[in-house]
């Protein structure tokens, strides 16, 4: 994307995608749903770069939910083959990329190739000053919430917390996403509306958009029309309006 392009309105700090509709996209074309995939692969690999060129300083994908291992085992192997070919991308590319990527979710049920790939991934793009592409996969919010929970009660019956020290910080530090600042703005693709479990602790002051572009055709031109969207909207917090 070259800068000149395109007119960019001031940016939120986060935007939140659901990569929704790589289904019916395919669909729509008498193709397998893992062409569907594939081209949503390639939709958000190229929303990261644009992201990046102008100058957006976070961005997280839903790649794949707790629940989505309720899948055929095939679509599962071609997503997971996707996030494979991403995280090989990502090592030739990285050399002249200026973006950091994390990932979110639960590891144990990953397969061990990924989670190495992953782990160097992280490693190698650490120091990256661009934008924070973070990857949501095996992630979802309840089973966050609740390992932190856990993990908060084994700290009080360790002695090593007091419950009354439990505050909303103490509970984040605990989240996956303890070092990313919750999302400004949430954007769904395909028309759908609804939260399906993802950043729903994080979610709590975001501003929600929806489109109805299926995720394979959704492009930076589209993001900037729900940051402009947001533009326009006034963040109360909870407050009242200055
Ligand atoms: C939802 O659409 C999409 C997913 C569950 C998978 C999204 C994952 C990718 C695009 C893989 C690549 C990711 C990266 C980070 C390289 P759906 O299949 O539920 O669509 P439908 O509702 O139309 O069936």
């Amino acid at each position: 994307m070259r800068k000149t392009q395109v007119k960019i309105p001031e940016l939120p700090v986060h935007i939140a995608l659901f990569m929704d509709g790589n289904g019916r996209w395919a669909n729509q074309r008498g193709l397998p749903r893992s062409a569907g995939h594939r081209a949503g692969a390639t939709a958000i690999k190229k929303l990261v770069e644009d992201c990046d060129a102008i100058g957006l300083r976070y961005l997280t994908a839903y790649a794949f939910s707790t629940e989505n291992w309720k899948r055929p085992e095939n679509e599962i192997k071609n997503l997971m083959n996707l996030i494979r070919e991403f995280l090989d991308n990502t090592d030739d590319a990285s050399k002249d990329s200026n973006v950091r990527i994390k990932f979110i979710g639960f590891r144990n049920r990953l397969s061990k190739d990924i989670v190495e790939k992953i782990e160097k991934t992280e490693e190698r793009t650490r120091d990256k000053t661009g934008l924070t592409f973070v990857v949501a996969l095996d992630y979802g919010a309840r089973a966050e919430i609740t390992d932190a929970a856990k993990k908060l009660a084994e700290e009080c019956v360790k002695g090593n917390i007091a419950p009354e020290e439990i505050t909303e910080e103490k509970v984040s530090s605990y989240l996956f996403t303890s070092e990313i600042p919750d999302p400004d703005l949430i954007i769904r693709s395909s028309g759908e509306k609804r939260m399906s479990n993802y950043l729903l602790w994080q979610c709590s002051y975001s501003e929600l958009w929806f489109s109805d572009v299926l995720w394979p055709d959704f492009k930076l031109k589209h993001l900037l029309h729900a940051v402009k969207d947001y533009n326009g909207r006034i963040r109360r917090f909870g407050g009242v309006r200055k």
